[in-house]
C-alpha cells in the first residue's frame, strides 16, 4: 500500500511563508508528522516536493503509487497538464490544501484538480495532510 505525497511549488517556504495564512509548521515538520501516522497505518509513504510542473507530471506518470496526495499549491488554479496527467493514470488522488481556497481571493476557488480528484480536503492547516492520509488508508482498505 503505497501513498506518493507531492507538494507543488513555494512549500518549502512553509513556516516562513506567510505565516498567517499557511500556519508556522515547516514542511518538515509537517512531513515528520505524516511518516509518523503513515508508519501507525501500515502504509508506505514517499514525499517529495518541486517548483516544478514538469516534475510533478513525471512523477504522477510514473504511477509508483495506489493513492497520490498532492498540494499543487499554485498550480491548483492554472495547470490543465497537471488535470490531465491525473486523468490519464486514473488512480485515486486526493487534493489538499492548508489554506481554505474558497474563502480566499476569487481565483483560488477555482481549482482545475478537484475534477479528476477522488476528493479534496481544504483549510485545516497540515491536518488537512493526515486526513488525506487517513481517507488514503480507507480507500486502500475498501478495494
Ligand atoms: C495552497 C493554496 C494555493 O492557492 C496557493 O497557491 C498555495 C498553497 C494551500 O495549501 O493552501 O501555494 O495550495
Amino acid at each position: 500500500m503505497k501513498v506518493l505525497v507531492i507538494h507543488g511549488p513555494n512549500l518549502n517556504m512553509l513556516g516562513k511563508r506567510e505565516p498567517e495564512i499557511y500556519g508556522t509548521f515547516s514542511l518538515d515538520k509537517i512531513n515528520r508528522k505524516m511518516m509518523a501516522l503513515a508508519s501507525e497505518l501500515k502504509l508506505k509513504l514517499s514525499i517529495m516536493q518541486t517548483n516544478s510542473e514538469a516534475e510533478i507530471i513525471d512523477a504522477i506518470q510514473k504511477k509508483d503509487y495506489d493513492v497520490l496526495i498532492i498540494n499543487p499549491a499554485a498550480y491548483t488554479h492554472t495547470s490543465i497538464a497537471i488535470r490531465d496527467a491525473i486523468s490519464a493514470v486514473g488512480k485515486p488522488v486526493i487534493e489538499v490544501h492548508l489554506s481554505n481556497i474558497h474563502k480566499r481571493e476569487e481565483f483560488r476557488k477555482k481549482s482545475y484538480i478537484a475534477e479528476v480528484a477522488t476528493g479534496q480536503i481544504s483549510g485545516l492547516g497540515a491536518e488537512s495532510y493526515l486526513l488525506a492520509l487517513r481517507a488514503s488508508k480507507n480507500i486502500l482498505s475498501s478495494n
